[in-house]
């Protein structure tokens, strides 16, 4: 996609379509106005006629727009002024982008609206450049669809955006939001791509594969841990977890230094279970239909190392992604099994689908080993985060507030629903085994927390955050505004936690 800013006026902006915000209930902007007289006042009759309301995400489509400049012109409801902020803009802007790239137009133009704050409203007024990288970010993830194996495409991606600016905005914060918006769009248009594909297609090596070439497309360094190297490394659990499968696991390793020689160095670690069958734990076949999510951490994690590269952000970063296939076999790992983790703690295994904190145990302490002064996972971990939170909600768990108060904020900042769930030590005793030091599953009941108790043993204190995002990685459905499949969530998130980290 490439991406234009221009200042011209609305109607006299070329494109094959242009979108165009319609707030709510308020008086059109100056803007707004000119291009309603350029049509001979069409849109002020929708408006009398009730079939233009400015209802947050209605579209109504012009698909003869003589005598703009534009072919064809959209219009989506803003919404009310007072109830305005960048996650519900982000929201209409995708809606639109959504509906027109059900078929193919090359150069799509979409307008940044003036929105007067209204004087009772709970929420920041919004700014120019945070409005331009929400166009950018929506014009790349709504063009985008999940239909990668279709003979017919189902969804076309803009070749060319062009974001129209008033004149008065400073050119260059205008044009770095732009770029800003493009690179993070992108960069989650390759995790879900990723996440999209069929652990047939991507499985560790091809994974770690594909790492290794984006790696080099965007300067980042990269490691790649065969069987060989893991088991060198003593990393008994994961190496369990992939026994089962024909597909041998493998760990890559990126590493990003754009901050100071003897600065502090983030860890961001991904789950990467290329598929989870649960192991001889099975799983029936609707908790196992969408299993290829299952390495959404370790694409997050990529993604974000290529946002953080691109931006030339000023932090040291690496990027850990533990690649494995839970199958079942002769040689899967079995219940009872006890393990020996990399730290050296012994796991009894109750539960053979409880595979990624085994995973997660080796990488994390890897990663506490090699010098990581802050660590951040990402997971699918628990079906009980799900319960929890519902499908939309990353649930957050720490040992360090400080360090989660970072996080959380720049989630926010994000844009990103999250929620922290506590970190009680009794959850730990559910963890306690008669054979072992540990055991891999507690009860159903608090299944997020033990899970995250259980990945607590292996980071050493070090100031973790684990972001368990089984519910938001993933899209069972459509709607208007979000493709199913892979999201990209969290990586936003991950970027802002990265622009903020050494300051
Ligand atoms: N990958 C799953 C968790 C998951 C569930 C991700 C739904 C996305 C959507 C994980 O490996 C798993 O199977 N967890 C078990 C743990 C249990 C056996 C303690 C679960 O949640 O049931
Ligand atoms: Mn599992
Ligand atoms: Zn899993």
């Amino acid at each position: 996609m490439n991406v234009r800013v221009v200042t011209t006026p609305w109607q006299s902006t070329e494109a094959d379509w242009l979108i165009v915000g319609i707030p709510e209930g308020a008086e059109p902007s100056r803007a707004l106005a000119d291009l309603d007289a350029a049509l001979g006042g069409r849109i002020g009759r929708l408006r009398e006629a009730g079939d233009l309301t400015g209802k947050h995400a209605e579209l109504v489509a012009i698909r003869d727009a003589a005598p703009l400049a534009a072919k064809r012109l959209l219009l989506v409801g803003l919404g009310k002024p007072a109830d305005f902020t960048v996650p519900r803009f982000e929201k209409a802007c995708l809606t639109a982008v959504r509906q027109i790239s059900e078929k193919k137009c090359s150069t799509v133009a979409m307008a940044v609206p003036s929105i007067e704050p209204a004087a009772e409203t709970a929420h920041a007024p919004v700014s120019v450049p945070e409005l331009v990288q929400t166009i950018a970010i929506a014009a790349a993830v709504g063009s985008l669809g999940q239909g990668i194996y279709k003979a017919e495409p189902a969804r076309f991606p803009i070749d060319e955006l062009v974001i129209v600016a008033a004149p008065a905005a400073p050119a260059t914060d205008v044009e770095a939001a732009a770029k800003r918006g493009q690179i993070l769009g992108e960069a989650m248009n390759i995790v879900r791509d990723l996440v999209n594909r069929p652990a047939q297609d991507l499985y560790p090596e091809t994974f770690a594969q594909r790492t290794k070439e984006f790696a080099q497309d965007f300067g980042l360094s990269c490691g790649v841990y065969d069987e060989s190297r893991l088991k060198q490394e003593q990393m008994g659990a994961l190496l369990a977890v992939a026994q089962g499968s024909e597909r041998p696991p493998r760990l890559c390793v990126l590493e990003y230094d754009g901050g100071r020689e003897d600065g502090p160095r983030l860890a961001l670690v991904g789950k990467g279970v290329t598929f989870d069958s649960g192991g001889l734990s099975i799983k029936p076949t609707d908790g196992m239909l969408t299993m290829k999510c299952d390495m959404a951490g370790a694409a997050t994690v990529l993604g974000a190392m290529i946002a953080v590269a691109r931006l030339k952000l000023p932090v040291n970063i690496t990027g850990y992604m533990g690649l494995v296939e839970n199958m079942i076999s002769g040689s899967s790992y079995k219940l009872g099994d006890v393990l020996t983790a990399r730290s050296g703690t012994t796991i009894e295994v109750n539960n053979t689908d409880a595979e990624g904190r085994l995973v997660l145990a080796d990488v994390l302490h890897f990663a506490v080993d090699e010098g990581a002064d802050k660590i951040i996972d990402l997971a699918t971990l628990t079906g009980a985060c799900v319960v929890a939170l519902g499908e939309d909600i990353v649930g957050v768990f720490t040992n360090d507030q400080p360090w989660c108060d970072q996080v959380l904020a720049a989630a926010n900042r994000a844009g990103e629903d999250v929620w922290q769930l506590p970190m009680f030590d009794y959850f730990s005793d559910l963890l306690k085994s008669d054979v072992a030091d540990v055991k891999n599953t507690g009860t159903r009941a608090g299944g997020a927390v033990t899970a995250a108790k259980f990945l607590e043993k292996f980071v050493d204190k070090k100031p973790w955050v684990h972001l368990d995002i089984a519910g938001p990685a993933f899209a069972a459905t459509s709607k208007p505004h979000r493709e199913g499949g892979g999201t990209g969530c969290m990586l936003r998130t991950l970027v802002e936690v990265a622009a903020a980290f050494d300051r």
